[in-house]
C-alpha cells in the first residue's frame, strides 16, 4: 500500500556550490542570478529541492563556513532581495530551496567575535566563545592538546593573551552553546530564513557545538573523532556530545511552527546507531548517511552499508538520505576509479596517476547513480556529478583556496578539486560558467563535459540522470519496501515496492538477469548485465 509521504522522505535535492554553480555578473563567481538562469536547467533534471552551500557575507576563509552575518547576503552573490526572489521564482518551478546553517563558529569577522576581541579578558563579550589563559609560562602554550580539522592546535592566542578556540580554520573561532544568546540567536536566524520562503535547512557540524566542561585533553584520543564507549555515549571532549540533543530539539520546535520544512544533519559520528540518536521524532528530519559514501567498490561493503542504514534508521521511524559525493570529499567518479586499497587522499597528494582508470571511475559511477537512485529514502546529488565531473587533481598549486592546504603545512590537498566550475557550453572561455576566467580553472577539456556538450546524446551521463530521477519518481517513491533478492557474489540485487528491481553487478564478468529492462547504466547484451553495471528491470 502505498501512501503519502512528507516530501523530504523521498526528495531528490541538488547540491549548489554557489560560487561554482554560475556566474551572473562575469566576475568569475558564481552568484545567484547564475543560479537564477539556470532553474530550468534544474527543473528539467527532475529534483525536487536545492541545497545551498552558504551564501552569507564572509571573508570567504573556509568558502563561506566562516560566516560573518547570518542574516545577510553576501555581494559577491547578491543581496537578501534576490535571495528571496530566488527562494521564490525555484518554488514556481516546483523546487525548494534549502539553505545552510553554520552554528559551530562564525568568521572571526562576525561582529560579535570583533566585540570579543574589543572588550578583553572576562567581558561578557567573550563568553559567547571559548576564551581560555594559556598553559605553561607566562601561559605561552595553548590551554589544552585539542587539534583542529584542518591541522593545528585548536587554539590561537590574542595579544593580550588569552586563547580561542577554532576547531577549524583559524578565522573560525567555536561559539559557546551554553550561553543563552547564542541559542537564541540561531533560534531567529531558522526563523529569518523560514519567513524568506526557505524549506528548511542542511546544518554544518551537526556533532560538534557542545564542549565538554573543563576543556578536557584528548590525550591519545587526538586525532580520534568517533571515540564511544562500549554503551554508546560519546567519550570524546568535542565531538557527538550527549548535550547536542537539546539544542537540535530547541530547532525542531521552531522548525514545527511552520509548514513542511525541514533540517537534515550533516554528523561524522561512529556508526549508524549514533546517527540514528539525531534522528528521533524531535530532532532532526534527516542526516547523510557517509558510510554509504565511503564504502568501496563491492557488493558486500554497500550492501552491509545499505542493511545497516536502513535497519538504524527504522526504530526512530526515520528514512537514510543516500549521497555519492560533496564538496567536501574527492569526486565518486575518481574515487571508484582508483584500485581497491588506495587512500584517494593521500593519493590526490603525491599518489602515481597511472593508478587511476578513469573510464572505469566514469562506468562505475553510473551504475551508482542507478543504485542510488533506487534506493528507499532521499538523494542528494552534488552539482557536476550528473555530468560525471571527475575530480580535478592537477590544480596549479597557487590556485588552492581551501585552508586545509596551507594548516596542513601542505600534507593534504584539500577540497578544491571538487568545486571546480560548472562547464556550461562547448566554446567561451570557462565553458558557459561565466564570461570570463573562472575562480577555479577548470581542467583542458572540461568543456567536452558541459552541459551542452551531453544534452540529448542518449548515452551520456547527463541523459541517464535526467531518466533516471524521471523514473525513480514514477516507481521507486511510492511505496518505501525493499526486499532483497539473493545474488552472486559481486552483485546486488533487491525489489523494490512497486515490484521494480535493482541489479548492481560489482565485478567483472557479465551477470545473466531477466525482466524488462527500464534502464541500464551499460547497454545489456543478450540478457546479460555487463561488469559495473546496473540496471532497473520489470
Ligand atoms: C563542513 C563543511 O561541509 C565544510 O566545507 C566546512 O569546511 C566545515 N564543515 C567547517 O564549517
Amino acid at each position: 500500500m502505498s501512501r503519502i509521504e512528507p516530501w523530504w522522505r523521498t526528495a531528490a535535492v541538488y547540491q549548489v556550490y554557489i560560487r561554482s554553480f554560475k556566474d551572473g555578473d562575469g566576475d568569475g563567481t558564481g552568484d545567484i542570478a547564475g543560479l537564477r538562469s539556470r532553474l530550468p536547467y534544474l527543473g528539467d533534471l527532475g529534483v525536487d529541492a536545492l541545497w545551498i552551500n552558504p551564501w552569507y557575507v564572509s571573508p570567504l576563509l573556509d568558502g563561506g563556513y566562516d560566516v560573518a552575518d547570518y542574516r545577510d547576503i553576501d555581494p559577491r552573490f547578491g543581496s537578501v532581495q534576490s535571495a528571496t526572489e530566488f527562494i521564490a521564482e525555484a518554488k514556481r518551478h516546483g523546487i525548494k530551496v534549502l539553505v545552510d546553517l553554520v552554528p559551530n563558529h562564525t568568521s572571526w569577522d562576525h561582529q560579535w567575535f570583533q566585540a570579543a576581541l574589543a572588550a578583553g579578558p572576562g567581558s561578557p563579550e567573550r563568553d559567547r566563545y571559548h576564551f581560555l589563559p594559556g598553559s605553561g609560562p607566562g601561559g605561552a602554550e595553548p590551554p589544552n592538546d585539542w587539534r583542529a580539522v584542518f591541522g593545528g592546535s585548536a587554539w590561537r592566542r590574542v595579544p593580550d593573551g588569552e586563547w580561542y578556540l577554532h576547531l577549524f580554520d583559524i578565522s573560525q573561532p567555536d561559539l559557546n552553546w551554553e550561553h543563552p544568546e547564542v541559542r537564541l540567536e540561531f533560534e531567529d536566524i531558522l526563523r529569518f530564513w523560514l519567513d524568506r520562503g526557505a524549506a528548511g535547512f542542511r546544518v554544518d557540524v551537526a556533532h560538534s557545538l557542545v564542549k565538554a566542561p573543563g576543556y578536557p585533553d584528548t590525550g591519545d584520543k587526538a586525532n580520534e573523532d568517533r571515540l564511544l564507549t562500549a554503551e554508546g555515549e560519546s567519550q570524546h571532549p568535542f565531538w557527538d556530545r550527549p548535550g547536542i540533543h537539546a539544542i537540535v530539539r530547541g530547532w525542531r520546535s521552531v522548525l514545527d511552527g511552520y509548514p513542511d520544512v525541514m533540517m537534515v544533519a550533516e554528523a561524522w559520528v561512529a556508526n549508524q546507531d549514533r546517527l540514528a540518536a539525531y534522528l528521533r521524532p524531535d530532532e532532526y528530519h534527516q542526516a547523510f548517511d557517509f558510510e554509504f559514501l565511503e564504502a568501496a567498490w563491492g557488493a558486500e561493503s554497500m550492501r552491509s552499508a545499505i542493511e545497516e542504514s536502513l535497519a538504524s534508521t527504522r526504530p526512530v521511524n526515520s528514512i537514510p538520505t543516500w549521497v555519492l559525493s560533496n564538496h567536501d570529499v574527492i569526486r565518486h567518479a575518481t574515487r571508484y576509479g582508483l584500485p581497491q586499497g588506495v587512500d584517494a587522499k593521500q593519493w590526490l597528494l603525491d599518489g602515481d596517476r597511472s593508478l587511476l582508470d578513469s573510464a572505469l571511475g566514469n562506468r562505475r559511477a553510473r551504475a551508482a547513480a542507478l543504485l542510488l537512485m533506487a534506493l528507499p529514502g532521499s538523494m542528494y546529488v552534488y552539482q557536476g556529478e550528473e555530468l560525471g565531473l571527475p575530480e580535478a587533481t592537477e590544480l596549479p598549486l597557487d590556485v588552492l583556496d581551501d585552508p586545509t592546504w596551507v594548516r596542513s603545512n601542505h600534507t593534504v590537498k584539500g577540497r578544491d578539486g571538487c568545486r571546480v566550475p560548472i562547464p556550461w557550453t562547448i566554446d567561451g572561455l570557462s565553458a558557459g560558467f561565466g564570461s570570463g576566467p573562472s575562480w577555479l580553472p577548470q581542467p583542458d577539456g572540461w568543456s567536452a563535459m558541459s552541459v551542452e556538450a551531453q544534452a540529448g546524446v542518449e548515452e551520456s551521463m547527463l541523459e541517464l540522470y535526467r531518466a533516471g530521477l524521471a523514473l525513480r519518481k514514477e516507481v521507486f517513491v511510492g511505496d518505501l519496501a525493499l526486499e532483497w533478492i539473493p545474488s552472486p557474489a559481486d552483485a546486488i540485487e533487491f525489489r523494490r515496492g512497486s515490484g521494480v528491481r535493482c541489479v548492481v553487478n560489482l565485478g567483472t564478468e557479465p551477470l545473466s538477469v531477466n525482466g524488462e529492462v527500464l534502464l541500464a547504466s551499460e547497454p545489456l547484451a543478450d540478457g546479460s548485465l555487463p561488469g559495473n553495471a546496473a540496471v532497473w528491470l520489470r
